[in-house]
């Protein structure tokens, strides 16, 4: 398995490309469930998690072409013995390894035809590997009437139940059952539109149930449904593909079902928390960076967080001016919470920044009931950090020492990483594939910014 080595202690200066959001790209690529057009997607992002959805709407069905370096489009899926599948090779290009592997900006374009759904099944095998391919239950149903999806797997940050998910799509109709670790679920005469009340706003409820309501009969109302960009970037790709969705970006979404939609060409949003964790790994370690394409107004809690520790965030035409000299970190106190509140995706990356900061800082997590396994790891490179229930006080040091230290999940990993940017001597991190995940070429868009990072194969 490969590691991430690092010497700490050198500033960040230059300019990161911001890629597009993996938290998006997977939503929108799901969606090509619904029509049996082609869905063309671009700005996507080079990870692991893309490769691994490719694997799975591959098995169901869905074609999957490449706009390669000759503009040309490429097949990637085969067919053997009358089956679609994605090919290891192929998954590793998807995933940003094998030949092209290094970091190029611009992100990758993908074609996405799922002319006809070849199996309505989506094994343990892949849908355990991340949360999000559960998603493709609310679609499957919506444009085949049945599905039988595993239950998700993921970061194991929490118990992430989902029982939301599936309450909704009850209520818009669906049989559903239980049985050996699969969601069964089945519609007799379709879907038919209902008012659906989330009790908290799930990020992945509102895709999975706003994906099976475009399709179904009548209007569907869902309240509380979570407001994160990325849910706004699936809305109008659907609205693209002639869904008929008002209230995108607030808190009720209104649907009035189609009988088909059909292909579009949309842009998967630029990755807030991969621009927020770069901003925080400039804040750590001072310098100048501009990260280009980042979207300031899709994380203005986090950059208002960074400001108030004393880090200077500029908006520029490029994007976002990232700049602190040798002034020390003021300690800051941030609540993740819903969309546009503090992100828990963020919340590791801000805690790495405050273990430097001078005094005391507190970290509630309210989303996830198990976000603070960085805390040990965190630790072991010197942080001062404890832990009172969904709260964490941290108090600033005034170093960090490298350490060997061991990616748990895909945001705690990247916290490591920051740490690791401004602690002495030098720091291996482990599990990585964690990392690869979610941060397109990691260490070769900091290594371009000065950083002493190098990614050592296993
Ligand atoms: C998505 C993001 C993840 C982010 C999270 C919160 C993707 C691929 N993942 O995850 O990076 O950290 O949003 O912003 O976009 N819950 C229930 N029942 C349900 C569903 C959720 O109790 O049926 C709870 C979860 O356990 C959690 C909270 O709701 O405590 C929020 O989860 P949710 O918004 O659904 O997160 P995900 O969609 O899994």
């Amino acid at each position: 398995m490969d590691r991430i080595r690092l010497t700490g202690g050198y500033e960040l200066n230059g300019t990161i490309p911001i890629s597009g959001a993996k938290n998006a790209a997977l939503p929108l690529m799901i969606a090509s469930l619904l029509t049996d057009e082609p869905l063309v997607l671009t700005n996507l992002p080079r990870l692991t998690d893309i490769a691994t959805l490719a694997r799975l709407l591959a098995e169901l069905g869905v074609e999957i072409e490449v706009l390669n370096s000759k503009s040309e489009w490429e097949t990637l899926t085969t067919r053997t013995e009358g089956r679609l599948s994605l090919g290891a090779d192929q998954a590793k290009r998807l995933a940003g390894f094998g030949p092209d592997a290094k970091f190029r900006p611009g992100g990758r374009t993908l074609r996405l035809t799922a002319k006809t759904i070849e199996s309505t099944h989506a094994d343990y095998e892949l849908v355990s590997r991340m949360r999000a391919s559960f998603w493709v239950l609310g679609p499957l149903l919506g444009r085949c009437g049945e599905a039988d999806v595993s239950l998700p797997g993921g970061c194991a940050i929490g118990t992430r139940p989902v029982d939301l998910h599936l309450q909704g799509l009850e209520k818009l109709g669906a049989d559903i059952e239980l049985d050996k670790g699969y969601v069964i679920a089945g519609t007799k005469g379709g879907l038919a539109g209902a008012e659906i009340r989330f009790s908290m706003p799930s990020v992945g409820a509102t895709h999975n149930v706003l994906m099976a309501a475009v399709l179904a009969k009548g209007e569907t109302v869902i309240e509380n449904a979570a407001r994160e960009p990325e849910i706004t970037n699936l809305a109008e790709c659907l609205v693209a593909m002639g869904a008929k969705i008002d209230g995108i970006g607030s808190s009720t979404l209104r649907i009035t079902g189609v009988d088909n939609l059909h292909g579009a060409e949309v842009a998967v949003i630029c990755d807030r928390i991969e621009a927020g964790t770069y901003a925080m790994a400039a804040g750590m370690t001072g310098g100048d960076v501009t990260l280009t394409g980042a979207d300031p107004s899709l994380f203005e809690a986090a950059l208002q967080a960074l400001s108030a520790a004393g880090v200077t965030v500029d908006h520029t035409d490029k994007g976002i001016r990232i700049t602190r000299s040798g002034t020390p970190l003021t300690p800051v106190d941030i609540v993740t919470q819903p969309y546009p509140a503090f992100p828990t995706d963020l919340q590791a990356q801000f805690m790495a920044l405050m273990t430097m900061a001078d005094g005391n800082a507190q970290m509630t997590e309210t989303i996830f009931e198990n976000r603070f396994m960085h805390v040990q790891e965190l630790a072991r490179l010197g942080a001062l950090v404890s832990l009172h229930g969904d709260r964490a006080i941290v108090s600033g040091v005034k170093s960090l020492r490298g350490a060997p230290v061991m990616a748990t999940d895909l945001r705690a990993s990247v916290s490591l990483v920051i740490a690791g940017l401004a602690a002495e001597g030098e720091t291996t991190i482990s599990r990585v594939y964690h990392l690869d995940r979610g941060f397109e070429r990691l260490e070769d868009k900091l290594s371009a910014c000065g950083a002493d990072i190098s990614r050592l194969p296993g």
